[in-house]
C-alpha cells in the first residue's frame, strides 16, 4: 500500500508538472503579427466554387497537412501548437475570415517563419483553392 500511495503522489506531481510547463510555454508565445500581403496575392481570383465537393477534397488535405498545427476546428490548438513559439490565431476569427481568398492562399502556401511553405508539398492549383474553401468553411 505505501508503495502504491508512493507511485501515486509522485504521478500527481508529474501530472502537475507537465501542466506547469505548457502553461510556461503557452505564456512565452508571442502574438502572432498582421500578415503583409503583396498586391499580387491580393488580386488572386479563387478559381474553384466553395461548394461541398471542393471543401471536401480541402477538408482531407487539411487532415494531413494543417490539423496537428491548427487543429480540426482551426482554433489554433493542435497538438503541436503549444510548442511554436508564435500564438496559432483562429480561423473562426472574423478579422481573418474578412480578408481576401488571395491573401489567406499566400499565408498557406508561401508562408512565413512557423508557418511552412506548402508551395511543393501542395503544387495543384485545384488543391490549393480547396484548402482555401474548407478553411473559409470553419468560420
Ligand atoms: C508546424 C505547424 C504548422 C503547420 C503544419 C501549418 N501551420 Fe499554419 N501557421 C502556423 C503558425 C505558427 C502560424 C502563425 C505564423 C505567424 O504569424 O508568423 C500559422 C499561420 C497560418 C495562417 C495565417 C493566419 C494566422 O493564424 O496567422 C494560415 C491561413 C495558416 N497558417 C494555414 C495553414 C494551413 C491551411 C496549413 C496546412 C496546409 C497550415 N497552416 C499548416 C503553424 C503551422
Amino acid at each position: 500500500m505505501k508503495n502504491l500511495s508512493i507511485l501515486l503522489k509522485s504521478l500527481s506531481l508529474m501530472v502537475c508538472l507537465v501542466a506547469l510547463s505548457s502553461f510556461v510555454s503557452a505564456q512565452d508565445q508571442k502574438p502572432c503579427a498582421a500578415w503583409e500581403i503583396p498586391a499580387k496575392y491580393k488580386a488572386m481570383k479563387n478559381t474553384l466554387k466553395g461548394d461541398a465537393a471542393s471543401v471536401n477534397v480541402g477538408k482531407n488535405l487539411y487532415a494531413k497537412h494543417c490539423k496537428s498545427c491548427h487543429g480540426g476546428a482551426g482554433l489554433g490548438d493542435g497538438p503541436k501548437a503549444s510548442s511554436m513559439k508564435t500564438k496559432i490565431g483562429s480561423f473562426k476569427d472574423a478579422k481573418f475570415q474578412a480578408q481576401v481568398d488571395g491573401a489567406l492562399y499566400y499565408q498557406i502556401f508561401v508562408g512565413r517563419d512557423e508557418m511552412p511553405n506548402f508551395e511543393k508539398k501542395l503544387a495543384e492549383e485545384d488543391d490549393r483553392w480547396a484548402l482555401v474553401n474548407f478553411v473559409r468553411s470553419l468560420k
